[in-house]
């Protein structure tokens, strides 16, 4: 396993999702949520491969519930490093700000205690709205929290595009931002995202390696889900034919040889993916016109693919 730093902290180049902990999850998912057998074997044996991150949120149903319980079980709280999210209800906008830090201050404090984490190592806001809600009251709070102690590492996760994350790397107290990236996702490249954290020294975690799942789906499953993205998979399909790849290899070797990003967040319903994915982890890095190919032939994917908020059937 490789690692990459966050500050003082060394991160696995390969990160588990723990949204599949908590809830059913994915638009191609046919098994729903982890049980908790599930989720020891996944922690166990991640451990074992030398994997040391995984990401949660409040959100998340029972996943930062399940995480503590699990990581307790097996003695391993703190051979992670966790990351958990800020997630205030829907009309947060409406709470008056006495109000609202109350809810912050609730959502920081439970997820402390259902990880069992007196300093939680990594807190991101789940969504960039929040850091220009009232002149950044939220942020301020939470810079707060980390001068306490409360917090490790202070980030967001950035959901809409580039512009969130451009507007983040500006701000000294970011450490670290989640992006969505994948070879059908080429807006991070384009706009000089990753060059710019690390000019600033900002940690880059990634998910949607796979899309949820809909980057492996087949045709006809697709077509049912999201037949706007048919032409994109076909494409792709046509692409790995042509030159005898294999799909997932190439979709994790595009990910996982892109130096600039820290660790690579993985979601997983099963043990078996887990093993699949840390063999395709070392697969080998993708070659320079792969990429170049990959970058011109997807250049033109449309935001209501790559970003999954904006799917009609999103869970
Ligand atoms: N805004 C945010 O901060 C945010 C948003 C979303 C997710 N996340 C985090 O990111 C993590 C990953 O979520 P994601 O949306 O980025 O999903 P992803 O990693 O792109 O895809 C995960 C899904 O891909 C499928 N998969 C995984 N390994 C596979 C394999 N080897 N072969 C075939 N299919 C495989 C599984 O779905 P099926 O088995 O159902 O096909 C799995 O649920 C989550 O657990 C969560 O921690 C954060």
């Amino acid at each position: 396993m490789k690692y990459s730093p966050l500050k003082e902290l060394q991160i696995s180049r390969i990160g588990l999702g723990a949204v599949q902990f908590g809830i059913d999850y994915g638009i191609n998912n046919s098994t729903g949520q982890v049980s908790y057998e599930g989720i020891l074997q996944i922690l166990s044996f991640a451990h074992d491969k030398g994997v040391n991150f995984i990401d949660t949120s409040r959100y998340y149903g029972s996943s930062e519930e399940n995480l503590g319980r699990a990581l307790k079980e097996l003695n391993l709280v703190d051979a992670f490093t966790v990351c958990t999210k800020l997630d205030l209800p829907k009309n947060y906008v409406e709470l008056p700000e006495k109000a609202l830090l109350q809810t912050a201050s609730d959502c920081l404090e439970k997820s402390s205690e259902m990880l069992g984490l007196e300093t939680l190592p990594v807190y991101l806001l789940h969504t960039y709205d929040y850091k220009k809600h009232l002149d950044g009251i939220l942020w301020d709070f939470l810079v707060e929290k980390k001068q306490n102690g409360a917090i490790g590492h202070l980030g967001v996760s950035i959901a809409n595009g580039p512009q969130e994350a451009l507007e983040s790397l500006e701000d000294p107290d970011v450490d670290v931002i989640q992006i969505p990236y994948n070879l059908f996702d080429h807006r991070w490249h384009k706009e000089g995202i990753l060059e710019k954290a690390v000019e600033k020294g900002v940690a880059v975690f990634n998910r949607s390696t796979y899309l949820q799942g809909l980057l492996v789906m087949g045709k006809e499953k697709a077509a049912e889900k999201l037949p706007s993205a048919v032409p994109y998979l076909e494409r792709l399909k046509g692409f790995v034919d042509k030159k005898g790849l294999s799909k997932k290899e190439l979709i994790a070797s595009y990910v996982f040889s892109e130096p600039s990003i820290t660790s690579t967040v993985v979601g997983v319903d099963s043990l078996k993916q887990l093993k699949e994915n840390i063999i395709l982890y070392g697969s080998g890095l993708i070659e320079e016109d792969t990429r170049r190919s990959l970058e011109s032939m997807f250049s033109d994917v449309p935001d209501s693919i790559v970003n999954p908020s904006l799917w009609d059937n999103k869970k």
